[in-house]
């Protein structure tokens, strides 16, 4: 791509002086001869590579120039700015380089600095984005990254029982659904949606056979069952940069009249994430096809929500699950396979 130069100077001799050098280079030039002619320009072109900007100029100056612009422009897209200065002008490269002037050229201007710096600064801006954009592209692939590797983790847990495929990452997807209709921001739906995924990782510590029983548990099976909230917890309490990640996992078989486990707390003592999750878990696991039973019908499950309002559930979350039932009209959110 060819790099963009706008000059802006009252004097005709200079802008023709700085075309030539900067055209003869293999740059785009582009001269205008006062600060309100930028403005112009900038208000209706797409912003060059660089600014080259006189201070003494009649009617608005160098200076009042560059505050109009950086009025105009976004803070991540301002267009640098060189000062062309006078050597009288004493104290203009300190209030430059206050406004964010990138650099200066002092009149008279000799054509081989003005072409080595001109040249020096787009190198360098240029430089700086792409190094900006390869920071942006290589973060957004490690969260990629790291999020298909917990989906996986999440289908694994699921894999040891052979009811509950797509468990996780519907209960995720719920999660995350309520958690929007409640007003969650996008960091924290990105959060509840990994909690959501592993909230159920302290099967992990629990029997294959005794997840996988059909029928009746006895006392001792239902007490392992019952321990992989706290198994859960304790995995995940090790992941130290998202301490918020072990909540979901302990806490999500909890309710909110203090009659669940592991710890029996109860209301807002529980920790919000949890209790959506809780709603969304008990959600899937009606609506999903279990060895012991069918999935219920919608008007059924439908009924435990409103039944379980305070009891079993949160009656905020319960409410926002009851709306996205009556939304889903032809009741797609279930497991489908
Ligand atoms: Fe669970």
């Amino acid at each position: 791509m060819i790099p963009q130069v706008i000059i802006v100077d009252d004097d005709p001799i200079i802008l023709k002086m700085a075309w030539n050098v900067l055209n003869d280079a293999g740059m785009k030039a582009v001269v205008l001869k006062s600060g309100k002619q930028l403005l112009e320009y900038m208000a209706e072109n797409k912003a060059p590579d660089l600014i080259l900007l006189d201070i003494r100029m009649p009617e608005m100056d160098g200076f009042e120039t560059m505050e109009r612009l950086r009025e105009m422009e976004k803070e991540d897209a301002q267009t640098p700015v060189i000062f062309l200065t006078g050597s009288e002008d004493e104290d203009a490269e300190a209030k430059g380089l206050i406004l964010g002037a990138m650099d200066f050229i002092r009149k008279p201007i000799i054509k081989d600095v003005l072409l080595l710096r001109v040249r020096n600064s787009v190198e360098l801006i240029r430089l700086q984005r792409s190094l900006e954009n390869e920071v942006i592209e290589k973060t957004r692939a490690h969260e990629q990254l790291f999020l298909n590797v917990v989906a996986t983790l999440a289908d694994a847990i699921d894999a040891k029982d052979a009811y509950t495929n797509g468990h996780s990452r519907r209960v995720a997807a719920y999660s995350r659904e309520i958690a929007a209709r409640y007003g969650y921001d996008e960091k924290s739906l990105d959060d509840i949606y990994m909690m959501g995924l592993l909230h159920d990782v302290g099967k992990i510590g629990v029997p294959d056979e005794v997840i996988n029983k059909p029928g009746r548990l006895t006392d001792e099976e239902f007490a392992y069952i019952k321990k992989h909230p706290a198994i859960g917890g304790k995995i995940l309490g090790n992941i130290t940069e998202m301490p918020s990640l072990s909540l979901g996992a302990r806490y999500h078989h909890e309710r909110f009249d203090g009659r669940g486990y592991p710890e029996g707390l109860s209301g807002e003592n529980i920790p919000e994430e949890a209790r959506i999750i809780a709603v969304a878990d008990a959600y899937d696991a009606m609506t999903s096809n279990r060895s012991y039973r069918d999935a219920l019908s919608q008007e059924r499950v439908r009924n435990q929500f409103v039944e379980g309002k305070g009891t079993q559930f949160d009656p905020a979350f319960a409410d926002i699950m009851i709306a996205m039932m009556d939304d889903d009209k032809d009741f797609n959110m279930r497991q489908t396979n």
